[in-house]
């Protein structure tokens, strides 16, 4: 009866860990980030070496977070460090492209989903990601930075959007369903 009770509690504890308005908001980013418009919007639409130059910082991958976790950094931490990268890619892709881009709508709505997304953590106390937050903003010399193709910066949004959610707000990935699902682990699946 006891060990029920602290169960319970432990699972109430744990589910409070995502505000429920922040599944919402991931289910809509899940939904537009699907491969058929990542391919369509970040591919398609682009010239076929067409690159980004964006920070080192800026590049987000599953290794990154797997790292960081090892680290001991808190996945609310994490959760945020995503959402920041990513709102700064969609607002650089946003003005790189000309007013009439078939892809400027797309990019305009994701990035102001993530500005929602923001709204709800603004807290960080970790000395590596707050350290990783300072160099994201420090103007940086045009010469170090990295080129990225733009679906490759978006794939990355969308694994680690699965990394980071998956479980607390129940994510679904259709075409998941026909690979091998190795739930817990961060790895490159979704291209
Ligand atoms: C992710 O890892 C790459 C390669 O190690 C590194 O250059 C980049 O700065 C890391 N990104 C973040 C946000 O820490």
């Amino acid at each position: 009866m006891e060990s029920a009770v602290l169960f319970l509690s432990i699972l109430v504890l744990g589910r409070a860990a995502v505000i429920p308005n922040e599944c919402k908001i991931t289910e809509v980013l899940n939904d537009k980030l699907q491969y058929e418009k990542r391919l369509m919007y970040m591919s398609d639409y682009f010239p076929l070496d067409y690159k980004f130059l964006v920070k080192h910082e800026e590049v987000l991958r599953c290794q990154n977070i797997t790292n960081l976790r090892n680290q001991g950094i808190p996945v609310k931490e994490l959760r945020y460090l995503w959402g920041i990268v990513n709102e700064r890619i969609l607002f650089k892709m946003k003005s790189a492209l000309p007013g009439r881009h078939p892809s400027l709508q797309y990019v305009t709505d994701l990035a102001a989903i993530f500005k929602e997304l923001l709204k709800i953590r603004q807290q960080v106390s970790n000395e590596i990601i707050l350290g990783i937050l300072t160099r994201l903003k420090v103007p940086n010399d045009v010469a170090d930075r990295k080129p990225v193709r733009p679906k490759a910066l978006l794939d990355n949004c969308f694994k680690v959007l699965h990394e980071l959610h998956r479980e607390d707000c129940s994510l679904s990935n259709p075409r998941s369903d026909f690979l091998n699902d190795t739930s817990h682990q961060c790895i490159d699946m979704f291209d």
